[in-house]
């Protein structure tokens, strides 16, 4: 009897498991409690709703570190030892390699032509992100370009959901621009646009306040961050400077401290009351990070261990991206000759 019903409890998982999700990553570093909140622990929880492909951007990491691709190519086992450090399941999530891929390069280079120069330049988050970089008068071409590989990427894997930060969306927007142009010169409805599944929760800080998180400045916490480097980070962080004796009312807003237990404290209601006090005076900063430096080495002490034991075995993890990535190549061939055969490039 209970094994009648948990077939059909996995029958039904496997006909709701229908849509497919694309999320990746930049490897250009470890991941921390930024990507936890704000994009891991999510996969972990999608993976069983739909059919999730991560990938691995490698490529995309090379856009702004084309003089050092050692920054790149050293974090890839990084990167998919903390994916399932968090928990995410090779056996619910397809996890590949960008550059494994060849077709999604094809598809880029297909696409680069629908494309304008000008169009490009326009995109919010590349205008962005050029205006915050060192690039002069030299953008690389490939970072100029990322949005048409991101849409090589989308459409590649036919994903019609993909979560993102709102950083993200002209990234979706110009993907659809593309598979509608790409759709009428092909005459044909060859690509899927996709939606954005906006993520609800706010960007985390880094534990200054001020700067972006980046493990050169030192002021975020990263995965397997020791017991000792948790505790420095949350000794080190941004609260309300005019807080200065315990008895003081002190603020909420801007104080790193209480950013952090909203994200990651269990008990809401305790996380309120200890806001009460700590407005009224009478709560000092060092018992809240206390409170939150017991909270973050509970929630990364089995993360860190698990993670250990992934890096440990380089050759497990080697295989889990050939795996991916052989599966993906499967999938984004397809696409490739079926934009191919469209456009007549198809003699043999
Ligand atoms: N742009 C993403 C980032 O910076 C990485 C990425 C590459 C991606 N290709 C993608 C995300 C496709 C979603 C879908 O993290």
């Amino acid at each position: 009897m209970v094994k009648i019903r948990s077939h059909i409890l996995q029958n039904q998982t496997h006909t709701i498991k229908k849509e497919k999700i694309l999320t990746g990553d930049r490897a250009t570093g470890q991941l921390h409690l930024g990507h936890f909140v704000g994009s891991l622990q999510q996969r972990v929880a999608l993976q069983y709703k739909y059919e999730q492909t991560i990938l691995v951007a490698d490529l995309q990491g090379l856009t702004d570190n084309g003089h050092n691709p050692h920054k790149v190519s050293s974090n890839i086992l990084n990167v998919v030892a903390d994916y399932l450090a968090v928990g995410i399941d090779p056996r619910e999530t397809t996890i590949c390699l960008q550059s494994a891929i060849p077709a999604l390069s094809e598809l880029t280079m297909y696409y680069s032509n629908l494309v304008s120069v000008s169009r490009l330049q326009r995109n919010p988050t590349v205008k962005n992100e050029i205006a915050g970089k060192s690039f002069g008068d030299s953008i690389p071409t490939g970072f100029l370009m990322y949005p048409i590989s991101q849409a090589a990427d989308i459409t590649a894997f036919k994903a019609t959901l993909i979560p993102v930060g709102d950083d993200q969306l002209p990234m979706i927007e110009q993907t659809n621009e593309i598979v509608r142009k790409l759709n009428h010169v092909a005459q044909d409805n060859i690509l899927v646009e996709c939606r954005p599944l906006l993520s609800k929760v706010p960007r985390l800080p880094s534990s200054d306040g001020k700067h972006k998180m980046s493990k050169s400045m030192g002021n975020c916490i990263l995965l397997n961050a020791s017991e000792k480097d948790i505790s420095k980070a949350v000794k080190s962080m941004y609260t309300d400077p005019n807080h200065l004796a315990v008895e003081d009312p002190g603020q909420i807003v801007g104080n790193i401290v209480f950013t952090y237990l909203d994200a990651f404290h269990p008990d809401i209601a305790f996380v309120d009351e200890l806001k009460v006090r700590y407005q009224k005076g009478g709560l000092g900063d060092g018992t809240t990070k206390k409170i939150l430096e017991e909270c973050l080495q509970e929630i990364l002490k089995p993360i860190r261990k698990r993670r250990e034991m992934f890096i440990s075995d380089k050759a497990q993890l080697i295989e889990i991206l050939r795996t991916g990535s052989r599966k993906s190549q499967e999938e984004s061939n397809q696409v490739l000759n079926n934009v191919k055969q469209a456009f007549g490039f198809n003699l043999f």
